[in-house]
């Protein structure tokens, strides 16, 4: 699995320092809301990375999980989004924030917040690990972002390139030999 990689953009200590900023800006904004706060990580990248955020916040919360599709088995996003797994509960009042792994075109955190927010949301906020600004094709900005990163294909802690590396501990550039085949 290493010799696919040609090197590292964020390693495990990054990952953890990324978490440890973010997790302290949710719990301050979040401390005094007084609504329930439900966390929806999007399957599958984001659950490392929902994880690790989730478990260095001291607020009584919730979790649940969305299963979205927009890649399909290509590096592409085609543009097309279906729910394949959908939340639990009813988020109506709710504080909800979003955890994806990436964002790329926008649609899926797009339609996604669009989706929580007809079904009576008090609020919903999304926190994203990586950003690619430069690939953005809706108008979307993320409330929480770990780390502006440049188009190139990442894989670990959750990312995959046909399902595969998202065991890596750290995140790495896939070299393109291996999808340009
Ligand atoms: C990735 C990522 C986001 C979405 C971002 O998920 O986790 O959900 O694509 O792309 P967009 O901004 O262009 O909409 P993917 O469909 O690869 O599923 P996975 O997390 O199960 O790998």
């Amino acid at each position: 699995m290493e010799k696919d990689i040609q090197g590292v953009l964020a390693s495990t200590e990054e990952l953890s320092r990324i978490c440890d900023r973010l997790a302290a800006e949710i719990t301050e904004n979040y401390r005094d809301s007084g609504r329930p706060l439900i966390f929806v990580t999007v399957l599958k990248g984001s659950v490392f990375f929902a994880a690790d955020l989730i478990r260095r916040i001291p607020l009584k919360c919730e979790l649940d999980f969305m299963k979205l599709s927009s890649y399909g088995a290509s590096t592409e996003s085609s543009g097309f989004i279906q729910v394949h797994l959908d939340l639990k509960r009813d988020v109506k009042d709710c504080d909800v924030i979003v955890i994806e792994d990436i964002i790329d075109s926008g649609r899926t955190l797009q339609k996604l917040k669009q989706l929580l927010s007809e079904r009576g949301a008090h609020s919903v906020r999304t926190c994203t690990l990586f950003d690619k600004p430069e690939r953005r094709v809706v108008d979307l900005c993320a409330d929480y972002v770990g780390m502006n990163i440049p188009d190139a294909f990442i894989v670990g802690y959750g990312l995959d390139y046909s399902e595969q590396y998202r065991n890596l501990p750290y995140v790495g550039i896939l070299k393109p030999s291996v999808y340009q085949k």
